[in-house]
């Protein structure tokens, strides 16, 4: 898309947003452009309160699926669309309904806290659900001696094990961007640039995780680029939130850790293809069209409901 055509969508996008009583919202993974003209960009914790809190008649959500259908569980009233439907998340699609079902029924006594990177049916097994944000916060909330099924990732889980000295059991998912992180790539960046701090998302591998300095949601990441004095960071997370890093600090460096080489074959992406498949184009033909419209079916939204409001009482 040339730049006539950017400020073009972005203009139009503006005015019927506006006529429309419209709110976009975007995660910080999706393209830098769908960024900009968001009202609001957050971590899947953020976007999932704020969205509670706008008066609007239509919220769009510009990021993953399960992030649309937990927008549209919290505001059963609002109309709330999706760029792309086609929006998914490998993580989420490896924590199948029927499946947790199976390993519930094997596991009477346990509890289920899910990551919110779930859809609705399994949101709907859930006892609460944790983001990257507070997972730690809600795990130390639960009694001691709880029995505990956590999923689906399996490196949030142990780490989140971790740092609560639980013995949760754990779902063995995973999402494909950081599960990629390449453990030699970043050895190799920490020796060129002595110092500087790794900054990492927990859904990255134990061996990465262990040689990062600060571990968080997107937003904690973020947040810690801001506050902190120091001018360069090594970052081990999905590429997108470089942009609102840069945006936030024009004056700070980034170093993204490249993922691993697949086969000999070089990989350059760090990149969650999901979220970027939502464009301008899409973003202005939704909000145009009022589709594809978000819908949970009514029984599932119900059962699904607490675990999320469990979730946001509880951060
Ligand atoms: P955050 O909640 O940290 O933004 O993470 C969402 C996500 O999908 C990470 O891959
Ligand atoms: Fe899902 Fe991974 Fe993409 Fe996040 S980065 S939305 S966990 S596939």
């Amino acid at each position: 898309m040339d730049l006539k055509d950017k400020k073009e969508y972005i203009d139009k996008i503006r005015n019927l947003a506006r006529e429309k009583n419209a709110v976009i919202f975007a995660h910080y993974y999706t393209r830098p452009e769908i960024q900009e003209i968001a009202d609001f960009i957050g971590d899947s914790l953020a976007l999932a309160q704020q969205a509670t809190r706008v008066q609007a008649d239509i919220l769009i959500m510009c990021g993953v699926h399960f992030m649309g259908e937990t927008m549209k569980i919290l505001c059963p009233d609002k109309k709330v669309l999706i760029p792309d439907m086609s929006a998914g998340c490998s993580l989420a699609d490896s924590c199948k309904a029927q499946d947790l079902a199976a390993f519930k029924a094997q596991h009477p006594d346990h509890m289920v806290v899910s990551y919110v990177n779930t859809s609705a049916d399994v949101k709907a097994l859930t006892d609460v659900v944790v983001t990257s944000s507070n997972a730690k916060k809600i795990v130390d909330q639960l009694p001691k001696d709880a029995k505990i099924i956590f999923g689906p990732d399996h490196n949030l889980g142990s780490y989140i094990n971790s740092v609560t000295g639980r013995h949760m059991l754990l779902w063995n998912g995973a999402c494909h961007v950081h599960s990629r992180f390449s453990l030699e790539a970043l050895l190799q960046l920490k020796q060129q640039n002595p110092g500087v701090e790794v900054l990492a998302h927990p859904e990255c591998k134990a061996p990465i995780l262990a040689q990062s300095d600060v571990i968080g949601s997107t937003k904690a990441l973020l947040e810690h680029t801001i506050k902190s004095s120091a001018k360069r960071f090594i970052i081990a997370t999905e590429s997108g939130i470089l942009f609102e890093m840069q945006r936030a600090c024009p004056d700070k460096e980034f170093i993204p850790v490249p993922p691993e080489l697949t086969e000999g074959v070089g990989c350059s992406c760090n990149e969650c293809e999901y979220m970027r498949i939502n464009t301008l184009e899409k973003v202005y033909n939704c909000l145009l069209n009022e589709t594809p419209e978000m819908v949970v079916p009514k029984e599932t939204a119900e059962k699904a409901i607490s675990s999320i409001q469990r979730m946001l009482e509880m951060s």
